[in-house]
């Protein structure tokens, strides 16, 4: 898939702050540092689109970014799990993200990105079966998956999968990515296009 036209559009500080919910739009959701800023660089092949950093915490705000000349909005939210930050303001940030996430009648899927490396942590868990629970549609995306053996990515994947299948009989679509090697570009792509075109026979539907 070739690169694609995008760039900055706002940074909002919470719901009231986002553009006209008009377009639909994806948001891109995990722990800090696990690779966010990453993939929509990767993504959209506009580099530095999205500002990444090895100190964790880079990302504050919910910060859009117009894809395609006014075809869809990416929406780049800041990562979760970041020790430094105070408990009163995880609360706050707790609260807008959730709110944003309950209430945002344009977004599409939120993609909730993983750490391959890893074995399932208690806060990705617990977000994952919060949307679970809300009903709110959701992908599972394996990030940084250059660093480990194909094999080490198929075992993590596979338990992943096992530990969801605990709490829910239908698991969400998985991507395995890489930032680096640019693995599940054109597969998140593809689905990004095939959902804006379902969205926008809704949207006709309604009118
Ligand atoms: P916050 O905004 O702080 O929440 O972080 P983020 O989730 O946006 O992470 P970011 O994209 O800034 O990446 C964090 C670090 O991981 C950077 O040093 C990236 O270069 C590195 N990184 C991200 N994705 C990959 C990947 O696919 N492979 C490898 N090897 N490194 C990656
Ligand atoms: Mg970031």
């Amino acid at each position: 898939m070739n690169n694609r036209r995008a760039a900055f559009m706002i940074s909002a500080a919470d719901i009231t702050g986002c553009p006209q919910a008009r377009l639909p739009e994806y948001a891109f959701f995990g722990r800090s540092n696990v690779g966010k800023s990453s993939l929509i660089n990767m993504i959209t092949g506009v580099k530095n689109l999205a500002r990444t950093s090895s100190t964790p915490g880079k990302t504050q705000l919910l910060n859009y970014y117009m894809v395609d000349e006014d075809t869809w909005y990416l929406v780049d939210l800041p990562g979760y799990g970041y020790a430094k930050v105070s408990k009163k303001s995880r609360k706050n940030w707790e609260k807008i993200i959730r709110e944003y996430l309950l209430q945002r009648k344009s977004l599409v899927y939120t993609f909730i990105l993983v750490d391959t490396r890893h074995e399932p942590q208690k806060s990705d868990l617990e977000l994952i079966n919060w949307m679970g629970e809300e009903g709110l549609p959701f992908c599972l995306v394996f990030t940084k998956a250059d660093k480990i053996s194909r094999n080490a990515v198929k075992r993590n994947v596979d338990e992943y999968k096992k530990v969801l299948a605990e709490n829910w009989e239908e698991l969400p679509p998985v991507f395995i990515t890489s930032s680096h090697s640019g693995e599940g570009k054109s597969e998140i792509n593809t689905f990004i296009a095939t959902s804006n075109s379902e969205y926008s026979v809704l949207t006709e539907q309604k009118q």
